[in-house]
């Protein structure tokens, strides 16, 4: 019985250690270790014909065969677990992650821009690309004959007196005509002009336009709104600085300028060595804008500004060629994620 049971061990062995497949070993596990027909369990099942002595030694010399047997088989099952891993099968990876692409980074900062003027209390709205020389110009105190609405200035023009606007302003007189005070609005666009494609400039670019008119609304507030936009825009450490500007359907007119992100304000090639970088115009709405849109100047004031949105992307992201924005390089866009 001893003899039977070593033999039946190194047999076992010898097959454990051929098994090539997780199937085959499961296959060598039945038999030899299967409760109903393997072979060891024939010999533990054979004991009950043997005397008491004999039962006791064989019952022992089995159970250790059974033991040895089982530890070879878990050693032999791990083994061509890690040899299918190194094949490249593994069961137990996680699935494959699939690029769902991210969003552009004009569209990353419109949003965010959006969001501190929506947190302020202005609502977004929106305005036809397409335009009469009425709102892009006229309306705004753009007389004709001023050197901003011919085409040798960069407009362009489309038959039938309408053109492709060439500011997010002409937003302003449409939400006036239709609304009454208050209005407190915030308008991202598509703008274009005829300029050269080049590191700086391009023929259609983004702008936002806010616009603020109520009773009492004043320089104050401008300052005020303006500044808490670009230290949540830029970060609380930057400084701001307004100066004297002119624009046709403002009055007075501005400039905003912040301190260098670059250089904090000591002066470098991002700022021309001035310390500063513009980032908007802006002013108090003219009261001849006004009056074309039918509302009292007398009782109503109000503020407006508009900003590029690619030169606020250009300076939080530190991009100094604004073509990357168009030119649909994986690489480059790939480097964006929503920050805020
Ligand atoms: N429309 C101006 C431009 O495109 C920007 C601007 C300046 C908008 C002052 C405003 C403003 O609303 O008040 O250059």
């Amino acid at each position: 019985m001893q003899e039977r049971l070593a033999l039946l061990k190194n047999q076992a062995l010898k097959a454990i250690a051929g098994a090539c497949s997780i199937v085959e070993l499961e296959e060598l596990r039945v038999r030899y270790l299967g409760r109903k027909a393997g072979a060891l369990t024939e010999v533990l099942r054979s004991l009950k014909d043997l005397d008491d002595a004999e039962k006791r030694s064989v019952g022992q010399a089995a159970n250790v065969v059974k033991n040895e047997l089982t530890d070879a088989f878990s050693k032999r099952l791990a083994d061509l677990d890690t040899q299918s891993a190194k094949a490249g099968i593994d069961l137990t990876l996680p699935g494959r992650r699939r690029f769902i692409g991210s969003k552009h980074p004009l569209t990353i900062v419109t949003d965010r821009i959006v969001d501190i003027f929506t947190g302020m209390g202005f609502e977004e709205i929106l305005g036809p690309e397409v335009e009469s020389e009425w709102y892009n110009f006229e309306a705004l105190n753009i007389p004709e004959g001023h050197p901003a609405r011919g085409e040798m200035f960069g407009n362009f023009y489309l038959p039938g007196g309408l053109l492709l606007r060439s500011h997010t302003s002409p937003v302003q007189i449409r939400v006036m005509e239709k609304r009454k005070p208050p209005v407190r609005v915030i308008a991202p666009g598509r703008v274009y002009r005829r300029d050269a494609f080049d590191a700086s400039h391009s023929p259609a670019f983004y702008q936002a336009e806010g616009l603020y008119v109520d009773e009492d609304v004043s320089l104050a507030d401008l300052k005020g709104t303006l500044e808490v936009f670009s230290q949540e825009m830029f970060g609380t450490d930057i400084r701001t600085r307004f100066s004297p500007s002119y624009f046709p359907f403002t009055e007075p007119s501005a400039e905003l300028s912040i301190s260098c992100v670059i250089c904090g304000g000591k002066g470098c090639s991002v700022c021309s060595h001035t310390g500063w970088l513009e980032i908007l115009g802006c002013g108090m709405v003219h009261p001849q804008v006004l009056r074309n849109v039918g509302y009292d100047p007398e009782k109503f004031t109000g503020f407006a500004f508009g900003m590029g949105i690619e030169r606020v992307a250009m300076i939080h992201y530190r991009i100094d060629d604004i073509r990357h924005f168009y030119s649909n390089d994986i690489r480059f866009l790939s480097q964006f994620r929503e920050a805020w």
